[in-house]
């Protein structure tokens, strides 16, 4: 039990073959009494209610500040505290540099990168006032290979962004005990790319991994409940990889 009376808000998590979920059922496994934070139309009340009576939905849209200080508080309201927050929902378009509109450039930035920083900002007040807390941010191996397999540039510099920012509030916090690091997937098997890889190019992309499979959701959850756990309490500021050797650096 390694999150034992923990709580822990997951933002996009309420899909069951989402990263989001499989690290809510990690930490739910693992004693942590689990907040799903998700859009309305993904239903965060009916994934909280799979994972059992103790755990809670919230809808909330993380591009909207005033609906991220709803949802920590509707968590306070029914726990009274907030100890971990994973940084995951996220969004991805398959873009060239020249084809990104204002709208995708909006759409892509908003959700992975000011998400980010709105959650943070309606949960660190808490971990303050609790003189200490983890935050894990989802960032991409696209950030730092300037391309993943499918999301455009702007969600390369979305996700580069979530570094930094992850590791500026690590620099800020940890003298109040709240620690920051970042999770960098490679490729995972999830709804957000599913059915949109062909097999020829499938072969080609498990060449260049020498774990030669594509991650599992669980893959990620295992890092992220590391992460937010005490096993790291002397972590912060890292970008833990998780790509199967996609990326060796
Ligand atoms: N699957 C991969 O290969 C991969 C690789 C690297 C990084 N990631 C990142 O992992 C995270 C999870 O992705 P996934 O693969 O599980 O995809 P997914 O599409 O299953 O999950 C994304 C979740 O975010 C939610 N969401 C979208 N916009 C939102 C908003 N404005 N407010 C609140 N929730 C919102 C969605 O409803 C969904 O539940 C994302 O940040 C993604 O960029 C995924």
């Amino acid at each position: 039990m390694l999150l034992k009376d923990k709580v822990a808000v997951i933002t996009g998590a309420a899909g069951p073959n989402g990263l989001g979920f499989a690290t809510a059922r990690a930490m739910a496994e693992h004693g942590a009494r689990v907040v799903v934070v998700d859009l309305a139309r993904a239903e965060p009340q009916r994934a909280a209610a799979h994972l059992g009576e103790a755990h809670l939905g919230v809808v909330a849209d993380v591009t909207d500040k005033a609906a991220c200080q709803a949802a920590a508080q509707a968590v306070l309201e029914r726990y009274g505290r907030i100890d971990i927050l994973v940084n995951n929902a996220g969004i991805t378009q398959p873009r060239k540099t020249l084809d990104i509109s204002p709208e995708d450039y909006d759409a892509v930035l908003d959700v992975n990168l000011r998400g980010t920083l709105y959650m943070s900002q309606a949960v660190l007040p808490t971990m303050r006032a609790q003189r200490g807390g983890a935050i894990v941010c989802i960032s991409s191996v696209s950030a730092q290979r300037g391309g993943g397999i499918l999301g455009g540039p702007h969600y390369s510099a979305a996700k580069a962004g979530v570094l930094g920012l992850a590791r500026a509030m690590a620099r800020e916090y940890g003298i109040e005990g709240i620690r920051v690091n970042s999770v960098t997937p490679g490729l995972i098997a999830t709804d957000i790319n599913k059915g949109l890889i062909p097999d020829d190019r499938m072969k080609g992309i498990l060449e260049q991994i020498p774990l030669n499979r594509i991650g599992e959701p669980n893959d990620v959850a295992g890092c992220v409940l590391f992460l937010a756990s005490d096993l790291a309490k002397y972590v912060t500021g890292v970008t833990l990889d998780v790509n199967g050797g996609m990326l060796i650096h």
